[in-house]
């Protein structure tokens, strides 16, 4: 049988359960949060005031934290492209509406909350140029991104699994930075969001862990490719309005960096959890080809983390039209 095939047959033995990893790992419209019900009540009498106060805290936030969350929340809001690729993956089935689709988009319904809830703070914040973040957002979606997955479920739930690591730790350290910043109600906000992200993760990692016990060889060879390949952040091709396909990334990541929303050593450190969470070290009945990947994978965090030592980040934050100086 080809590895195609294989593939597929896993992931429709792992459909039959996806409705318990549905239940284990999403929450139900009405029981989860919303992000009304954290931002300022429209409704409200006092609804200028509570806005008031909001701008009032956010004066203290620096410029490299609004780059930083200004560029998580166009993440956010490029869900369609990601939405749109976990439907192409193999075993995925929209038309059918399968399992796997059903997880697809009720996990895509829970993510649609965290550039919503981003957004208006954002927005009401008064820092920043919304009409250049909006044709950012709208960029990031018409460029789509190339995280080098193709349809196969093996790389993209390395990929998912990781990502949703990624994103965890960078709305959490907003969500401490904000709460050194003395702005108590983004902190909350973010922390929301990061919940939500570790829940994602929990579960993207659990369908590997699943997939390891029944295909170990294809999965470790999956996981060696996609870190040999390095994991692409699905805002790679982020640009400002007016300049070339991804131009803005790399000055964005630098921000992000520099105050330690994300850094390289974090990269270096969801590999490792990865490495220990599927307990690459024991995996046994390895064809010789996946025993010489689980060597590469073991010895790949120290190396890297090597490497990441000598990376150097410009001191000079790099000035975005989304936000400008003097409006800080
Ligand atoms: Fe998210
Ligand atoms: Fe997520």
């Amino acid at each position: 049988m080809s590895i195609k095939n294989i593939r597929l047959e896993v992931m429709q033995f792992l459909e039959k359960r996806v409705d318990s990893f549905v239940d284990q790992y999403l929450i139900p419209v009405e029981e989860i949060w919303q992000p009304s019900d954290f931002l300022p009540n429209s409704e409200s009498d006092n609804f200028l005031e509570e806005v008031k106060e909001l701008r009032e805290i956010s004066k203290d936030l620096p410029y490299d934290f609004w780059v930083a969350m200004v560029g998580d929340m166009i993440t956010e809001e490029a869900l369609p492209t990601y939405e749109n690729w976990l439907m192409e993956v193999e075993g995925v089935d929209n038309l059918e509406r399968n399992s796997w689709a059903k997880w697809v988009r009720q996990w895509t319904g829970e993510e649609n909350r965290h550039g919503d809830l981003l957004n208006k703070y954002i927005y009401l914040s008064g820092r920043v140029n919304m009409r250049e973040v909006e044709m950012t957002s709208q960029h990031l979606i018409n460029d789509g991104f190339d995280i080098g997955t193709g349809r196969d479920p093996y790389k993209n739930f390395v990929y998912t699994s990781f990502q949703e690591l990624a994103t965890y730790v960078s709305h959490n350290r907003v969500s401490q930075l904000a709460k050194g910043y003395g702005d108590k109600k983004l902190a909350k906000m973010c922390k929301m969001i990061a919940g939500d992200e570790m829940r994602h993760h929990h579960a993207y990692s659990h369908f590997v862990t699943e997939i390891f016990k029944v295909d170990p060889s294809e999965m470790m060879l999956a996981f060696q490719y996609m870190m040999k390949a390095k994991i692409v952040m699905p805002a790679h091709f982020l640009r400002e309005s007016g300049q070339k396909i991804g131009s803005a990334f790399e000055q964005f990541s630098d921000s992000a960096q520099r105050i330690g929303v994300y850094t390289a050593n974090d990269y270096v450190d969801i590999m490792q959890k990865l490495i220990i969470k599927w307990e690459i070290d024991k995996m046994v009945g390895l064809t010789d080809e996946a025993e010489k990947a689980r060597d590469y994978l073991m010895k790949l965090p120290g190396r890297m983390a090597k490497i990441s030592e000598r990376i150097v980040i410009p001191k000079e934050s790099h000035i975005f039209k989304w936000v400008e100086p003097a409006r800080l």
